[in-house]
C-alpha cells in the first residue's frame, strides 16, 4: 500500500452528529455475543443488524434480543453477508467482532462504503494492514476505533489523572502484559466456547511475535502522549520460538520499546502457562510509582509504599471524570464489567456529540503492528525494528493526549 500519496490528516477527527446511532455487528462468537448483551443496557444506539457465517449464532443473538425487548435485527450470513451489510444504506457504525486476519478487509470495506468503524483488538495484524486503515480513513473521513476496553480500567484511569497532575514526575519507563491462561478456551471445540475454528492457536503455530499486544501497551501509550508529543520509536524482540525459527503456538514474548523522547516499555505475552492473570500496569517516574498487578501498589519518593486495600483512597481521591460519570452511571445498572461499559458509553456519547473518539486510526496502527514487527525482530537474533510514523511526521501536533 502507498504509504506516501497525498493525504488529510484525520487526528482529531469531527464528525456530523448521531442522534441514535444504528449498528451492524460482525461476529457473534464470545466476543460478539458479550457485546450484544452490553450494548442492550446501552442509551442513544440499538444493534439493527446481525452477521455471521453461523446462523445458529444469529439465532441466539436475535433470541436475546428479543428478550430484552428490542426489535429484531435484520440478517446477514454467507461468506459474504458483511459486505452486505456493509452496502446497507441504514447503518451508522460496523462493529467488528470477527477473528484477527478479518479485521482489517472488513473494516476497510466498510468505511469505502460510508461507514464509521469499531474493530476488536487487534485491529490490523501487519504493517501493510495498518497503513491500509490509516489510508482509508484519510481518503472517507470515517472513524476507525480500536476497541481497547484496557484504557477504561479504573486503576489506568486514575493512575492517568495522577500523572497529568504531576505525583510521578518525569516518567522514565513502563510496564504492560497480556497474561492469561487461555489453555481450556485455546483448545476447546469450536461449539463449546473454543475460537471458531481454532483461528488463534493457528495463527499463534504460524507467528513467532506478540500477537496480542494492545491491552499491555494502551494505557501506556496514553500515558506517555503517544503521537501527541512522543512517538514509538523502535523495538527489540525475544520469544520461546525453535532455534530454526519455526513457532510453537505456545510461545511466550517479551518486547522492549523506546520512544522518541527516550522513555522504555516492556512488553509482555503469554496465554498458555499456569500463571495468575496480569496486565502489569506498572508506571515508573523520577518522583513516584504504580503498579496494578499482581497487587496494587504506589510509592512516592521519601515515602513507604501504598499497598493492597490501602490504594482505596488514593484510587477515589484521584478518581478520574469518566470514572465519577459513566462508571459511577455502569455502577446504577449493575453491569458487570465496568470498564466495558464506559467504553461504549464514551464511543456512543463522542459519535452523538460529534466529538473526536477517544482512540483513532492511528493509535489502532501504532498500536497493531507491534505484532509483526516483534517478530521480525525475535525471528532476526532480537535485532531493532523500526516503528514507523503513522501520522506522518503529525506526531507533535496535539499537545498531550486527553478525553474529549
Ligand atoms: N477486548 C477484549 O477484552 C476481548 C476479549 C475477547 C476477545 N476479543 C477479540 O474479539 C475478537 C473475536 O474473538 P472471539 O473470542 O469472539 O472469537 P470467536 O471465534 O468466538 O468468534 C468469532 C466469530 O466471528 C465469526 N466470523 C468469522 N469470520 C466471519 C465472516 N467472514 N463473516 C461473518 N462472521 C464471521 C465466527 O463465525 C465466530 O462466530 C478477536 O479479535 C479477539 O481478540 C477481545
Amino acid at each position: 500500500m502507498n504509504q506516501t500519496k497525498p493525504h488529510n490528516t484525520v487526528l482529531q477527527l469531527t464528525c456530523p452528529s448521531i442522534a441514535h446511532v444504528r449498528i451492524g455487528l460482525v461476529g457473534l462468537g464470545n466476543r460478539g455475543m458479550a457485546t450484544l448483551k452490553r450494548y442492550m443496557v446501552q442509551q442513544g444506539a440499538d444493534i439493527t443488524a446481525l452477521c455471521d457465517l453461523r446462523q445458529s449464532n444469529i439465532d441466539v443473538a436475535q433470541e436475546y434480543m428479543l428478550q430484552c425487548g428490542k426489535q429484531k435485527a435484520l440478517e446477514y450470513t454467507g461468506d459474504d453477508g458483511w459486505q452486505n451489510m456493509c452496502n446497507s444504506m441504514d447503518l451508522d457504525l460496523i462493529y467488528i467482532c470477527t477473528d484477527w486476519l478479518t479485521h482489517t478487509p472488513m473494516a476497510v470495506y466498510a468505511m469505502q462504503h460510508g461507514k464509521h468503524v469499531a474493530l476488536e483488538v487487534p485491529a490490523a495484524m501487519t504493517v501493510d494492514e495498518c497503513w491500509q486503515l490509516v489510508n482509508v480513513a484519510e481518503e472517507t473521513r470515517r472513524h476507525c476505533i480500536m476497541l481497547e476496553n484496557c484504557c477504561y480500567d479504573i486503576f489506568a484511569l486514575a493512575t492517568l489523572n495522577m500523572e497529568r497532575q504531576g505525583l510521578f514526575g518525569d516518567l522514565t519507563h513502563c510496564e504492560g502484559a497480556y497474561i492469561h491462561d487461555l489453555r481450556e478456551r485455546y483448545n476447546a471445540a469450536d461449539n463449546e466456547g473454543g475460537y471458531h475454528k481454532g483461528w488463534m492457536q493457528k495463527y499463534c503455530g504460524q507467528h513467532a511475535g506478540n500477537p496480542y499486544p494492545t491491552h499491555g501497551l494502551v494505557p501506556i501509550c496514553q500515558l506517555l502522549n503517544i503521537h501527541r508529543g512522543d512517538r514509538l520509536n523502535y523495538l527489540v524482540s525475544l520469544s520461546t520460538i525453535h532455534e530454526d525459527g519455526t513457532t510453537p503456538n505456545d510461545h511466550l514474548n517479551n518486547t522492549l520499546l523506546r520512544t522518541v523522547k527516550g522513555k522504555t516499555i516492556l512488553l509482555q505475552y503469554d496465554v498458555t502457562t499456569p500463571r495468575p492473570y496480569s496486565r502489569m500496569q506498572t508506571v515508573c517516574g523520577v518522583k513516584g510509582f504504580a503498579q496494578k498487578y499482581p497487587r496494587r501498589c504506589f510509592m512516592f519518593d521519601g515515602e513507604e509504599p501504598i499497598k493492597g486495600d490501602n490504594t482505596e483512597e488514593i484510587l477515589e481521591r484521584y478518581k478520574h471524570r469518566i470514572t465519577a460519570t459513566f462508571g459511577e452511571e455502569g455502577l446504577q445498572l449493575n453491569v458487570p464489567n465496568i470498564m466495558n461499559y464506559m467504553m461504549d458509553r464514551r464511543l456512543i456519547y463522542c459519535l452523538q456529540n460529534g466529538l473526536p473518539l477517544d482512540m483513532d486510526v492511528y493509535d489502532a496502527a501504532e498500536w497493531s503492528c507491534i505484532t509483526q514487527l516483534s517478530e521480525q525482530s525475535a525471528k532476526n537474533g532480537s535485532v531493532p525494528v523500526s516503528i514507523p510514523d503513522f501520522t506522518r511526521g503529525h506526531w507533535q501536533d496535539i499537545d498531550g493526549f486527553d478525553f474529549a
